[in-house]
Formats: C-alpha cells, structure tokens, sequence
C-alpha cells in the first residue's frame, strides 16, 4: 500500500496557495500517485457559512476562530483522516496555520494557544509550504470593489510579519511567489519530491 503524506500550503492572500495546491496535485497524479486535493474553508454547510462571513466584517473575531475550528474538525475527521486511510495523499489549500495567523492578528484577545486548543483535535500535516508575497502586490492586482474582509494592506502587513515569524520557529518551508509561477511550482514539487523520497515513497520517473 502507498505511504501517505498530509501536505498543507498555506499563507497571506494572494499567494497563491489555491493556484499552486491544484499544480502540485496535477504534477503527482502524473507521477503515480493517489492524491486528494482539498481545501478550508470547506464544503461544508460551515464552510460555506464562514464564506459568506468573509464579505461581512461585524462577524466577531471569536466567532471567526470558533467557526474555522468547527469546520476543520468536521472537515478532518470525515474528509481528510478518511482519505489518507485510504492511501491518498493529501493536499490542503489552508489548515490550521491560517487560524493560528489570521484570527490572532484580528483580535489581541485571540491567543495563539487559545487557537491552537481549539484547534487540537484536527490532525497534524506531515508538510507545511508556506506561500509569501508582498500585499501591496497582490492587492494591487485584484478588484477593489470585490476584497473581503481580510484584504487590507495594514492587516495584511501583521499577517504577513507572523506567518514569516512562524515558519522560522516551526521550520516550514518558505518560498516567495513573486517570480513565474512555473519557477514558484517547479521549487514546491522538488521540495516535495525530496519528502516523499525521505519517507520511501515511490514516484514514476
Ligand atoms: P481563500 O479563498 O484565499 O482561501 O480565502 C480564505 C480566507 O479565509 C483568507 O482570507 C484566509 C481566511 N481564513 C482564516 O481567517 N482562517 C482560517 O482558518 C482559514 C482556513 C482561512
């Protein structure tokens, strides 16, 4: 049976985390492999709940983590754990480490240990890839009339200074997509590659 492996990419909007989660289960599929591609908030009625909230900024940061915790135990315990049992790899587009980021930038009551016990029955990704880029940037590509609450270069800013801080403490691996995306995809599947060759799992040349 094949090894399994739950890889999360993550990081500030505009990064890019869906674009690059849906090339990287493109390129493994082509390599062999079983793989399961998803992503939070999920399709749940909660995740689909916390999409709508993201266009409405009276939503308490409280009830945001509350909400993103209940969407991920529901999401871990049927979807994913489900699914890396049954030998696929899975990749999620955000996991924990946006809750850890996003909700305690929103509010100084909102600890990371508060987020991370709330967070504690979800399990834990063998990878996580962290996707960085300058807000300014990104933001200056989208369409203003359509942000959502968490597109604000100040909020963005401290979003980004803390998912920075964390991958060093947590020895994620980061990587700046400023660049082609081909480059920024090229670097995540040999990083990648090299996991899953450390864990003996084997890939089609
Ligand atoms: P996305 O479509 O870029 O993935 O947008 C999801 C938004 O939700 C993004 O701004 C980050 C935010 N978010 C949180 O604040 N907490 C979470 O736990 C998750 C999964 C996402």
């Amino acid at each position: 049976m094949q090894q399994t492996l739950f890889i999360v990419i993550d990081g500030i909007d505009g990064a890019g985390s869906t674009l690059h989660s849906k090339l990287l289960a493109g390129f493994l599929s082509l390599k062999g492999l079983k793989i399961h591609l998803t992503q939070e908030p999920s399709n749940s009625e909660i995740g689909k709940l916390l999409r709508n909230f993201l266009k409405d900024d009276k939503i308490p940061p409280s009830t945001d983590a509350l909400l993103f915790a209940a969407d991920r135990d529901l999401h871990y315990r049927n979807e994913i754990k489900m699914k890396l049992e049954e030998g696929y790899i899975v990749i999620s587009d955000r996991y924990i480490e946006s809750s850890i980021i996003y909700q305690s930038c929103q509010s100084e009551k909102i600890t990371i240990e508060w987020v991370k016990n709330l967070n504690k029955f979800a399990g834990k990704p063998d990878l996580t890839i962290i996707l960085d880029i300058d807000p300014k940037m990104s933001l200056a590509r989208k369409n203003q009339k359509d942000l959502e609450k968490f597109e604000d270069i100040s909020f963005l800013e401290q979003v980004r200074k803390l998912y920075i801080t964390r991958a060093k403490e947590e020895g994620y691996f980061i990587i700046n997509t400023d660049d082609i995306i081909e480059l920024v995809q090229e670097k995540i599947q040999q990083f990648v590659l090299n996991k899953l060759k450390v864990k003996g799992i084997q890939v089609k040349e």
